[in-house]
């Protein structure tokens, strides 16, 4: 198929689209580089520099089968202190988009969304037909673009599948690629837990020492830290590959992505002191605005319509973001 893929640059987009030119597709990266970074876009993709809102139009105008649609603002924090940043490109670019679509005739697309979607949960594992009242601008966003997708659906004949992931981490083996050969999480600022930890522990190993700030000790859950459901980006990545061939005319899907699992701030710290073998010090801080307490999916509704299962565990997921934390030391990066 010929498929563009928006954030191509980024953390996910580009290991699917590792995957997806794997597989043989023809792919067209289109990525502001915001927050991607051109040397993540794998070989074999094509690269356009540019935003969805400006030059969408023209990829599609070039003949396209279908979307997978990551560029976007993903950060809890900054939606709260700027809102207007996260209904532009979140919303806004996506409309444009849509529109975009319409026009070019390509109906077929795979949307990034996001637990977030969900805010505070009233009961855990969430199903998708759980109530959606998220807490900030970036989850609002999100959910007005799954209602969106839904709505092309039912006007223009859509075939829209929506991906609400939970706790993405780890790293993509990618053998060859600039780098060390591996694709991973290269936020700045990186607020993510499991690459923190492993930056931490990377300036412990180098002799630099230094703390993890863990948000909070006193939740209402079994270690008093915040309980999250952690998918490996390369299980997360297959999902968008079982989801393309999903799309279908008129109707709109939504799938909760993780492990039905819940791990502990505490018992992710744990697995990445046995992984790196380093003692990594934690320094308890007030809890962090917006946190809920527990976020764990259920993953029923895609396991028995797609036959997708996650297969990596924390360790695989933690072992692999530390091999590509060890690789960024490389010279070649
Ligand atoms: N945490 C720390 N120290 C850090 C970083 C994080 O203690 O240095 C804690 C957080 O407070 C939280 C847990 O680790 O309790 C996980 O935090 P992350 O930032 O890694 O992940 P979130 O659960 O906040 O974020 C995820 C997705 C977002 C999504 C959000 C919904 O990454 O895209 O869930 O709540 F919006």
């Amino acid at each position: 198929m010929r498929l563009l893929v928006t954030g191509g640059a980024g953390y996910i987009g580009s290991v699917v689209t590792a995957l997806l030119v794997a597989a043989g597709h023809e792919v067209t990266v289109l990525d502001d580089l915001s927050t991607g970074h051109a040397d993540a876009v794998p070989a074999g993709a094509t690269f356009v520099a540019g935003r969805v809102q400006a030059d969408a139009a023209a990829v599609l105008a070039g003949g396209v089968d279908a979307v997978l649609h990551f560029a976007a603002r993903s950060l809890v924090g900054e939606s709260m202190a700027n809102p207007t940043l996260y209904w532009e490109n979140n919303l806004g670019g996506t409309l444009a988009l849509l529109d975009a679509m319409r026009v070019a005739g390509t109906r077929r697309i795979v949307f990034s969304s996001t637990a977030a979607v969900y805010g505070e949960p009233e009961r855990v594992p969430i199903e998708e037909t759980d109530p959606t009242r998220p807490t900030s601008p970036y989850g609002g966003s999100k959910v007005a673009v799954d209602t969106a997708l839904a709505e092309f659906a039912r006007r223009h004949d859509f075939a829209p599948v929506s991906l609400r992931y939970f706790n993405v981490a780890g790293a993509h083996p990618q053998p060859g690629h600039g780098g060390g050969g591996w694709l991973g999480e290269r936020h700045r600022p990186e607020t993510h837990l499991i690459p923190n930890v492993l930056s931490v522990a990377a300036a412990i190993a180098a002799g630099r020492g230094g703390e993890v700030p863990l948000f909070g000790d006193d939740y209402p859950t079994p270690d008093g830290t915040c309980v999250r459901d952690y998918i490996h980006v390369t299980d997360l990545a297959h999902a968008h590959l079982a989801a393309l061939g999903a799309c279908q005319p008129g109707q709109p899907r939504v799938y909760n992505l993780g492990s039905e699992s819940g791990s502990s701030n505490l018992e992710v710290l744990d697995m990445c002191r046995a992984v790196t073998g380093l003692d990594i010090p934690v320094r308890i801080e007030p809890r962090r605005p917006g946190d809920p307490a527990v976020l764990v999916a259920s993953s029923a509704r895609i396991r028995a319509d797609l036959g997708w299962r996650p297969d990596r565990d924390l360790r695989a997921m933690v072992a692999d973001a530390w091999a590509f934390t060890q690789s960024l030391a490389l010279p070649s990066r």
